[in-house]
């Protein structure tokens, strides 16, 4: 039997899936995205799954854990490099360099969504392909565009029914106040090296920032006592970061700030934030972003400032489902036709073909059982009301409908029209 790769997963219809993995789960959030981008006037944007591997190299950095260690990048037939996207933002920077976006709006606002691939260690909410929903906000240098960003996802998750949430914000500064900071941490860890982990000592080499993001145990006393990143900020960078706290001060949205916060991805500068929940276990950060003020001119565009977020569909699927807050989209059929007369199989597959056309969900089932059978798969199905059809009601022009949730019968005449203008108005009076 082939099996699928390790950390990938298969999303099922409800009756044939599980918690996460179940479709109709994925259509209600892809419903509120479609909404919510709606709300915030953020139009999509796609690009293609894999890009050229110098797309992610230089736009997340080449000392993040991303690019050092969970790249799927493999040569084409013409020996290029190639990776599969990891992530969203880098991709979309180069599109609005190549298609000089800036020149045609001041401000561009994009959303995005789909499958991105990382090679992690699977675990809950850990897996190698995943699907971000995000947002890019770009060309505004002001921290209402953090706000705005911030909130978006903070009403998404609202909507959504989300209660046990907490956004935690920090700065991580501009490259100059950054630099300072990141002199100021050479010395305070200098000495203690000798009692931090592998990852700890490799990340002083390679991506000091990166130690106060480690969860190990043993590191933890030394990391909590870390001199603050925010009273190295220069006075600019202060001044942004208050402006942000205000602005969600103003909108009465909850938050901590963690002097830790520093992000996976290194085009960061000035806000970083994520937003987490306390009951899906290791990996509790749904939401992800921040501000990316020189990621488009290192790119190679212009010296354009912007800022986004993302989050993960799996990751929030686990908090809404732990929270027991979502329920799925509702796809079942109005109607279902049980065939009582082999010999009406062409008429009813015409009715059937006449209801969808009509845009009225309807189903069968395979017609070779009997009526019995026949209303057990109609039960099954979910749908609102059986259709019978054949029998001595049709030979007499009515058509007789059971209605599946109180298994009330009702009998109703076609003798003056015809049994598609009489299904058609019923579904029309009925409450769905
Ligand atoms: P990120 O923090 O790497 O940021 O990912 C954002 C979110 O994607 C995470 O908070 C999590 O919900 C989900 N996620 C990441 N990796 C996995 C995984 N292996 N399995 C399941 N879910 C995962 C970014 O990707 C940035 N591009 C966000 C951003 C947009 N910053 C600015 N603009």
């Amino acid at each position: 039997m082939q099996k699928k790769i390790k950390g990938t997963n298969d999303i099922l219809p409800g009756f044939l899936g599980e918690g996460v993995f179940v479709s109709e789960f994925w259509q209600k959030i892809e419903e509120e995205i479609l909404n919510i981008a709606g709300l915030y006037s953020y139009r999509e944007i796609r690009t293609p799954i894999f890009e050229n591997t110098e797309v992610f190299v230089k736009g997340i950095g080449d000392t993040s854990d991303i690019v050092t260690k969970e790249m799927y990048t493999f040569s084409d037939r013409g020996d290029r490099s190639m990776t599969l996207r990891p992530e969203g933002t880098a991709s979309i920077v180069r599109s609005y360099i190549e298609n000089s976006i800036m020149k045609k709006e001041p401000i561009s606002r994009f959303f995005y969504g789909g499958p991105m691939f990382r090679a992690e260690r699977p675990q809950k909410g850990r897996y190698r392909q995943f699907h971000q929903f995000g947002v890019e906000c770009i060309g505004g240098d002001s921290a209402k565009y953090d706000i705005e960003v911030i909130s978006l996802f903070w009403i998404l998750l609202s909507r959504l029914g989300l209660k046990d949430m907490e956004l935690v914000i920090n700065s991580v500064g501009n490259t100059q106040s950054r630099a300072v900071y990141l002199d100021k941490l050479k010395i305070y860890f200098k000495d203690k090296l000798d009692g931090m982990c592998k990852e700890c000592k490799d990340r002083y080499e390679k991506n000091i920032l990166r130690m106060l993001d480690c969860k190990v145990d043993g590191c933890q006393d030394i990391l909590n006592a870390v001199p603050s990143i925010i009273d190295s900020l220069s006075q600019e960078s202060k001044d942004f970061f208050n402006g942000v706290k205000d602005g969600l001060e103003n909108l009465g949205i909850p938050y901590i700030i963690s002097n830790r916060l520093v992000r996976g991805l290194d085009y960061y500068t000035e806000t970083a934030f994520e937003i987490i929940h306390g009951g899906i276990g290791a990996q509790s950060t749904i939401v992800g972003g921040g501000r990316y003020n020189d990621l488009i001119l290192q790119s190679g565009g212009n010296s354009v400032p912007a800022v986004g977020a993302a989050f993960g569909i799996e990751r929030l699927l686990l908090a809404l489902l732990d929270e027991g807050v979502i329920s799925p989209v509702d796809n079942e059929p109005f109607y279902f036709i049980v065939l009582l007369d082999k010999e009406m199989e062409a008429d009813a597959q015409k009715i059937l073909y006449d209801l969808r056309l009509e845009g009225i969900p309807s189903t069968e089932s395979d017609g070779s059982r009997n009526m019995a059978k026949q209303l057990k798969l109609a039960d099954k199905s979910g749908a609102r009301f059986a259709v019978f059809i054949g029998g001595d009601e049709w030979t007499a022009s009515s058509v007789m409908l059971k209605d599946l949730k109180t298994s009330k019968q009702n009998e109703i005449s076609f003798k003056d029209s015809d049994p598609l203008s009489v299904l058609t108005s019923f579904f029309k009076e009925t409450d769905k």
